[in-house]
C-alpha cells in the first residue's frame, strides 16, 4: 500500500540521492492509498467494455449522476481514455510486487492499442484546433514502448503538422480557437499542453521549424499570459499582424481577472515541459512562479477550487458552496511531480512533492467515488456552462498518472 515503507522513501534528484524524511514526519502527509486501489483496474476495464461502436470516448459523468457520457472521436478529450489504458500498462510494469493493483493478467497495452483505433484517422481532418496535443497522448506513449510503430509515427507527425499550420508568425503564437475574424488570434493557456507534440515530431522528422514554433509560442505566452502574482489569464487575444495584445479575458473562469484553476495547472505543466525539453532557465523560473501561486492560493481545507478567485458561496450550485475541481487537483499534482523531478534545487523539489501529495490526499478525501463510473467526483468541466459536480476523464487519467509518478520517484509503493 502507499506509504507502507516510509523509512525507505528516497528520491533521485539529478543524480543525488536525497532522503525526503521531513516530508513524512507527519503521518497525514502520506500519499492516499486510494491511488493504488484495486477498484481502479476494475473501473477502467468496465469503461473499456462500455465503449460504444463505432468508437466513442467518455468525457464526463452526466445524468443520471455518475454515468459516463460518450463523445465522437473528433472531440478534444478523446485521447484521455486510451492514454489511461497506457498508464495502466505503465502501472503494471511498476507494480510487479503487487500485481492486482493493475488488474491481474490484463493486457493493458493491447487494450490501449485497440482503443486508439478511433483516433488514427483524425490528423488532417479534425475540428479540434490546438487540442491535437491532447489527442496525441496515447500515441506518444506508444512511441516510448515501440519507437518503430508506423501508425503512431504518422499520427504524431500529422497532428504536429495540424498544430504548426495554426502558427501565426506576426503574433508569435499558434492559434487556439478558430475565429471568424482572422486578423485576431485567440490563445488560451491550455495551448501550453500541446507544445510537447511539436518537440516529439521535430525529433522524429528532424524538422526544426516545429521546435522553433513551440519556443515562440511559449515565449509569447510567458510575456503576456502571466500576471505579476503568478496567476494566469485564460484567454489572450492578439492582433495577427502586429502581435499587439488586444484583450485579456476568461472563457471558463469566474471573471476576466480571476484565476481559473485548471488553466493555472496547464501552465505549470506546460512550462515544466518546456524546461525539460530546452533546459532554458527562464522556463524553470516561470514554472516555479506558477506553481507557487497554485500552492499558496489553495484554501485552508486543502481542496483545489475550480477558480481561485470565485466566491466561497455559490448559489447556483446545489449545496451553495464553491465547487472543487478534482481534475485541476490531479493534473496539478502530476505537474508538480514533473517540476520536482526536474528541479535542480532540492528544497524547492521537496516543496513541489509535498504540495502534490497534500493536494492528492485532500481531493481523494472529498472526491473518491466508489459508486460512480469515474474514479473521482467533484470535477468542474465548465462552470459558466453549468457543468460541475461531475467525474471527468482527464481527472481520472491524471489521478492514475500521479500515482505512477510517485512510485517512479520512489515516494510510494503500489
Ligand atoms: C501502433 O500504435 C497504435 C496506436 O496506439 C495502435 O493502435 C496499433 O495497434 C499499434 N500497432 C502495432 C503493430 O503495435
Ligand atoms: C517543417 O514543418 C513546417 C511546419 O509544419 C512545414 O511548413 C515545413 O514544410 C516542414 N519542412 C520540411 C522540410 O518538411
Ligand atoms: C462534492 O460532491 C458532492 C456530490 O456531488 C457534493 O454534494 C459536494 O457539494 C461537493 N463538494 C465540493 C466542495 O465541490
Amino acid at each position: 500500500m502507499a506509504g507502507a515503507s516510509i523509512s525507505k522513501v528516497q528520491v533521485f534528484c539529478h543524480g543525488l540521492l536525497v532522503l525526503i524524511t521531513s516530508l513524512y514526519t507527519d503521518i497525514h502527509n502520506i500519499p492516499p492509498p486510494e491511488l493504488f486501489s484495486p477498484l481502479i483496474p476494475q473501473k477502467v476495464l468496465r469503461t473499456y467494455s462500455s465503449l460504444p461502436t463505432p468508437t466513442q470516448y467518455p468525457q464526463w459523468t452526466g445524468t443520471p449522476f455518475g454515468k459516463w457520457d460518450y463523445f465522437v472521436p473528433d472531440t478534444w478529450t478523446s485521447g484521455f481514455f486510451p492514454a489511461t489504458l497506457y498508464e495502466m500498462h505503465t502501472r503494471q510494469t511498476l507494480c510487479t510486487e503487487n500485481p492486482d493493483v493493475a488488474g491481474l493478467g490484463k493486457d493493458w497495452l493491447q487494450l490501449g492499442r485497440k482503443a486508439c483505433d478511433g483516433l488514427a484517422a483524425l490528423p488532417g481532418r479534425n475540428t479540434q484546433g490546438h487540442d491535437v496535443g491532447f489527442l496525441s497522448f496515447a500515441f506518444l506513449e506508444e512511441l516510448k514502448i515501440n519507437s518503430k510503430n508506423e501508425t503512431a509515427i504518422a499520427v504524431v507527425n500529422g497532428f504536429a503538422a495540424d498544430l504548426a499550420n495554426r502558427f501565426v508568425p506576426g503574433a508569435g503564437v499558434t492559434r487556439s480557437w478558430d475565429s471568424a475574424d482572422l486578423s485576431l488570434v485567440q490563445v488560451i493557456i491550455d495551448n501550453m499542453m500541446n507544445l510537447e507534440l511539436l518537440f516529439v515530431s521535430a525529433d522524429l522528422t528532424g524538422n526544426n521549424t516545429l521546435r522553433e514554433i513551440a519556443i515562440r509560442h511559449a515565449d509569447t505566452t510567458m510575456k503576456n499570459h502571466i500576471r505579476p502574482d503568478g496567476s494566469t489569464w485564460h484567454v489572450v487575444e492578439y492582433d495577427a499582424q502586429s502581435g499587439l495584445v488586444v484583450s485579456k479575458q476568461t472563457a471558463q473562469g469566474y471573471s476576466d481577472d480571476s484565476a481559473w484553476a485548471r488553466g493555472q495547472v496547464w501552465a505549470i505543466y506546460g512550462f515544466s515541459q518546456m524546461y525539460e525539453r530546452t533546459s532554458q532557465k527562464h522556463y524553470l523560473v516561470t514554472a516555479r512562479r506558477l506553481a507557487n501561486y497554485f500552492l499558496t492560493n489553495i484554501p485552508q481545507d486543502g481542496i483545489v477550487p475550480w477558480d481561485f478567485k470565485a466566491p466561497l458561496q455559490d448559489h447556483k450550485v446545489p449545496g451553495g458552496v464553491r465547487p472543487a475541481d478534482s481534475s485541476a487537483a490531479t493534473a496539478g499534482a502530476t505537474a508538480l511531480l514533473l517540476l520536482a523531478s526536474l528541479e535542480p534545487d532540492d528544497l524547492q523539489a521537496e516543496r513541489w512533492i509535498w504540495g502534490a501529495v497534500k493536494v492528492l490526499q485532500k481531493i481523494t478525501e472529498l472526491a473518491w467515488s466508489p459508486s460512480w463510473n469515474s474514479l473521482l467526483a467533484n470535477g468542474t468541466v465548465n462552470w459558466p456552462n453549468n457543468n460541475y459536480l461531475t467525474g471527468i476523464v482527464y481527472g481520472d487519467y491524471y489521478f492514475i498518472k500521479a500515482g505512477n509518478e510517485l512510485v517512479r520517484l520512489g515516494l510510494a509503493s503500489c
